[in-house]
């Protein structure tokens, strides 16, 4: 099994180089797995006048699965804008046509006093977004700014989803949702938007055809709220891109702090089975941080737990991951995003330091061997 990990700009760098040092934790305890690693962003427009190499564009469209951390920074601004989006982040999701975009959230008890909403509220919650990536809002014709008869501008944008790309994310979702307590909510707007009536009666025709997954049905503006208001009551929620975009960093808040925040962005085929996976922290590259090793890198070492879950089919290792990262914070270990004064301040590698330590008192609860079958 092979791992593309592409770290790229800022903090990007500096949170993947830990979530590699737990990859090869398990690999030193037996795990099959290769890390391959290439540079993207700007180091390589530093060196090449280009963001990314044709080789390494050769191994992301292979890779079964890729680690990436950031792109982006000031330099950017001197980089002519067509370069950024035909080498871009952008352009790899569209290459790989990763149509799921998976955000899962969790309730941290260690951090309760970082977490926004009261403990009441948040405990134990533990969602999943699925969120469609490929189309609606921000890829429907047509689009653009124009100037109207009467001499005024007019800004123009298409939410459009044809029933093949809202079954196919309908079909992740419940696929998803069975792996989990199968509780599905579909988000939309149907009270005021035909494409949303056409997406709640493909999530009923698809979610019809499996006796183990409640669908239920939220509109959009109710569920901002009710994420704030009691979070609990949802499991998956699958949504269209700028619902998803919304609603995920919404949901965010659970977590406490946008350092903590992973996700995967998936092709999934026929079988529901990924056929290619981008895994990174939803936090960007962080330059007003970057280079003095204080970042949090839960957010990337999560993504590599999703990698593992997702691409690689190793659950009990993934789970294995999130729950060092608890015993970690449980154990007082707090980056600057998430520190209030009641635990102890650490780099980004004495996070990581405090992950693998308790990954290796978790070990002696495992039989390794089974977790990599
Ligand atoms: P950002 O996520 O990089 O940072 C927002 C704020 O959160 C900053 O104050 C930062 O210091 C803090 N922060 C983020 N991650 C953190 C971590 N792991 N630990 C501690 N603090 C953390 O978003 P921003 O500032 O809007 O964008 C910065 C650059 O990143 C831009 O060039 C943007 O385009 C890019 N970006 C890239 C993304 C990607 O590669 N997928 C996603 C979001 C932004
Ligand atoms: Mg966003």
């Amino acid at each position: 099994m092979e791992l593309l990990v592409i770290p790229g700009d800022g903090i990007g760098a500096e949170v993947t180089h830990e979530a590699c040092r737990v990859a090869e934790w398990f690999i030193a305890k037996g795990m099959d797995l290769t890390l391959v690693h290439r540079p993207f962003g700007l180091e390589v427009w530093n060196a090449e006048g280009r963001l990314v190499s044709d080789e390494t564009m050769e191994l992301v469209r292979k890779a079964p699965a890729i680690l990436f951390g950031a792109i982006g920074g000031e330099e950017y601004h001197d980089i002519p804008l067509e370069i950024v989006r035909e080498q871009g982040l952008l352009k790899i999701r569209r290459d790989l046509d990763l149509f799921a975009n998976l955000r899962p959230v969790r309730y941290w008890e260690p951090l309760a006093s970082v977490c926004p909403l009261t403990e009441s509220t948040a405990m134990e919650s533990d969602l999943l977004i699925v969120r469609e990536l490929s189309g609606g809002l921000y890829y429907g014709e047509p689009r653009g700014i124009s100037e109207g008869a009467d001499g005024k501008r007019v800004g123009v944008n298409t939410m459009s989803y044809d029933e093949d790309r809202i079954r196919r994310i309908i079909k992740a979702a419940v696929n998803l949702a069975q792996q989990r307590s199968g509780q599905l909510m579909s988000v939309d707007k149907s009270n005021v938007l035909e494409v949303s009536q056409l997406w709640r009666s493909v999530a009923q025709e698809e979610a019809r055809k499996h006796a183990d997954v409640t669908l239920r049905h939220m509109l959009v503006d109710n569920c901002a709220l009710q994420l704030v208001r009691n979070p609990r009551q949802f499991d998956t929620i699958v949504t269209e891109n700028l619902f998803g975009d919304i609603l995920s960093d919404c949901a965010g808040a659970i977590s406490g702090s946008l350092g903590m925040l992973p996700s995967a962005s998936l092709n999934i085929g026929e079988d529901g089975e990924p056929r290619q996976g981008l895994y990174e922290p939803v936090h960007g590259s962080a330059p007003d941080i970057a280079g003095q090793g204080i970042a949090n890198p839960i957010g990337s070492i999560l993504s590599l737990a999703l990698a593992l879950r997702y691409s690689f089919g190793l659950p009990l290792v993934a789970t294995m991951i999130e729950e060092a990262v608890n015993a970690a914070l449980l154990g007082g270990a707090r980056t600057s995003d998430i520190d209030f004064g009641q635990g102890r301040l650490v780099s980004t590698s004495a996070m990581g330091d405090a992950i693998l330590d308790a990954l290796e008192r978790l070990s002696q609860n495992y039989t390794m061997k089974t977790l990599f079958q």
